[in-house]
């Protein structure tokens, strides 16, 4: 793509515009990246990159999330055994998506992950954006990973008859929150038994905090001892989730499959929202690119590969969940193990705890290799100050952010509480992925490569308006109950209309543009699948992530605008 360059007879407010949305030209891109001082050690293959996707995938959402998405929490709302309908169409989003990372991949590859993909299609400000997003996927999210971490790790350790006092294995929040709705549990637990320094209750989740610590010591002392660790992780994870299916079918009871969608399609959407979280994470592998040996053919394949395991693992572990028990049992942090405590397969609980300890931990690790590989990506555009972008002379690590990335999560951990963190992980991962999927449709399309991963094309100019006369005709004419639940704005409540009506004025944008611009199916497809998960977000999510935005734009004018490469580049004076 050309770089809008700002010229001197411009106006004021045109060179403005240039200068935000200038696009950066993939060869300024890769020459930064081949500098001596900025290279990484090229060690991964392709076998390498999807363990890390997995490694990065499989984790607290499928050991914590997935009960809520069959029960449906408080309000009951959930998918049931429909469950399985969930994980798919989530499937369906994220592989579209991914698809759309791979063609991103194949093209610029470079650190940065969608970062660098904005950088190269919407220009500056997009970019930086996506950057402040990405933030909330790796650091917010691995404060999530952390707390469901140190849930498990505590069962571990009082099944060996390790017993650490209340007011060390939760957060502050959750500890007050059960104090104030006197709530019984280790919440009011730690509340009533709390040491006071100078009047303040003492509560903080120490487990969560010291993996939190060690992790980033881990990415701090190099790549490839991460690698081999999240490898190991990822086989013990796999095979114990293996043993779990082998074990739960022998107590699945087809009964329990019916009904099969107690609350119609708008549970199973509701469920899909939840189990998203446990999609994050493929993704993670393109921020690997300059690590990876050869990184346009291996990067597609690791991410497409891993979420392909990871689904048929997903569906697989939906089916016999829901199978063993009623659905509504599963409603509580620790579903795999709670259907073998009720079906009295009681040697399962340790190893079941075991899974999720490695299981989380391998996530906590590719998500902590992750993050400083973005902000050392910004640092080399000049959007963050230099010391991002060091390489340590002897580990070859982005040593600097990897410290911050560590801090990051960890003073979080002492202050906030699992709920807040999940939402606000899932928003900030789907706008990044709407971006890469409309940056895929901004981009020239290319001749296929010799090597490398090349996404089919198929002309959108029908096939979209198409698609969307179809979902019009179905709400108003036909199935109310089943697709009337999934589009109609009446199946909503209140305020979550609103999104909704954006997401039809948005699919009517993309059915006039596909016709005009014959845009690529996938990403239109891609990118209306995100939207369409983003519209299940609430609006108190919204506002929390509209405000974060604000303060991430506050940066970038504050900083990055102004010491930006492009920037400097285009005008040296
Ligand atoms: N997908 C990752 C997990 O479930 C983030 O932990």
């Amino acid at each position: 793509m050309v770089s809008r360059e700002g010229r001197p007879g411009d106006t004021a407010w045109n060179f403005a515009m240039h200068r935000l949305f200038r696009t950066k030209p993939v060869d300024h891109l890769l020459a930064g990246s081949a500098r001596p001082e900025h290279r990484l050690r090229r060690t991964l293959g392709p076998v390498q990159l999807t363990g890390l996707g997995i490694g990065a995938i499989v984790g607290a959402g499928i050991f914590s999330t997935v009960g809520t998405a069959a029960a449906g929490g408080s309000q009951h709302i959930g998918a049931g055994p429909a469950l399985t309908i969930s994980f798919v169409l989530v499937a369906l989003a994220c592989g579209l998506t991914a698809l759309c990372y791979a063609e991103f991949a194949a093209r610029v590859p470079a650190s940065g992950s969608a970062y660098t993909y904005a950088y190269v299609s919407f220009g500056e400000l997009f970019a930086w954006v996506i950057g402040w997003a990405l933030l909330m996927e790796y650091s917010i999210g691995n404060i999530y990973v952390a707390f469901s971490w140190s849930g498990y790790f505590t069962n571990l350790l009082d099944a060996m008859g390790l017993h650490l006092p209340e007011w060390l294995t939760i957060n502050y929040r959750s500890a007050a929150a059960a104090h104030a709705a006197n709530t019984p549990g280790e919440g009011l637990t730690a509340w009533a038994t709390a040491p006071l320094i100078g009047g303040r209750r003492i509560i903080l989740d120490l487990p969560a905090f010291a993996i939190n610590v060690l992790i980033t010591a881990l990415c701090y002392v190099g790549v490839r001892e991460s690698r081999n660790a999240s490898n190991a992780m990822v086989v013990v994870k796999l095979a114990i989730i293996a043993l779990v299916i082998a074990v739960g079918i022998a107590h699945v009871d087809i009964d329990h499959w019916t009904p099969f969608m107690p609350n119609g399609f708008g549970g199973v959407m509701a469920g899909a929202s939840a189990v998203f979280f446990a999609y994050i994470g493929f993704d993670a592998v393109s921020t690997l690119a300059e690590e990876s040996r050869d990184p346009q053919r291996d990067l597609p394949r690791g991410m497409v590969l891993s979420l392909v395991v990871c689904t048929a693992v997903y569906i697989a572990l939906a089916l016999v969940l829901t199978g063993m028990v009623p659905y509504h049992q599963l409603d509580v942090s620790d579903p795999l193990a709670e259907v073998f405590a009720l079906t009295g397969v009681k040697w399962m609980l340790l190893l079941v705890s075991i899974a999720a300890v490695v299981a989380m931990t391998s996530v906590m690790l590719v998500f902590q290799l992750g993050q400083p590989r973005i902000w050392m990506s910004m640092s080399r555009d000049g959007l963050l100050p230099k010391p991002f972008a060091r390489i340590h002379p002897r580990y070859r690590t982005p040593g600097f952010s990897t410290i911050v990335t560590g801090l990051v999560v960890g003073v979080p951990i002492l202050f906030t509480d699992e709920a807040f963190i999940l939402d606000f992980t899932s928003i900030g991962t789907l706008f990044a992925f709407v971006l890469v999927c409309g940056g895929v449709l901004l981009m020239p399309r290319r001749e296929r490569g010799p090597s490398g991963f090349h996404l089919p094309y198929i002309n959108g100019r029908w096939i979209v308006p198409a698609l969307l006369l179809l979902a019009v005709l179905l709400v108003h004419l036909g199935l109310p109950g089943y697709f009337g639940d999934l589009f109609h704005p009446a199946g909503r409540h209140g305020d979550q209309r609103i999104p909704l009506l954006v997401y039809w004025a948005l699919c009517a944008a993309l059915a006039v543009l596909s016709f005009v611009h014959r845009w690529s199916l996938i990403p239109v497809l891609g990118l209306a699948s995100c939207c369409y998960l983003l519209t299940g977000m609430a609006v108190s999510n919204w506002k929390w992530f509209g405000t974060w935005l604000l303060i991430g734009l506050a940066c970038y004018f504050a900083y990055g605008h102004r010491h930006s490469r492009l920037a400097r580049r285009a005008n040296p004076v």
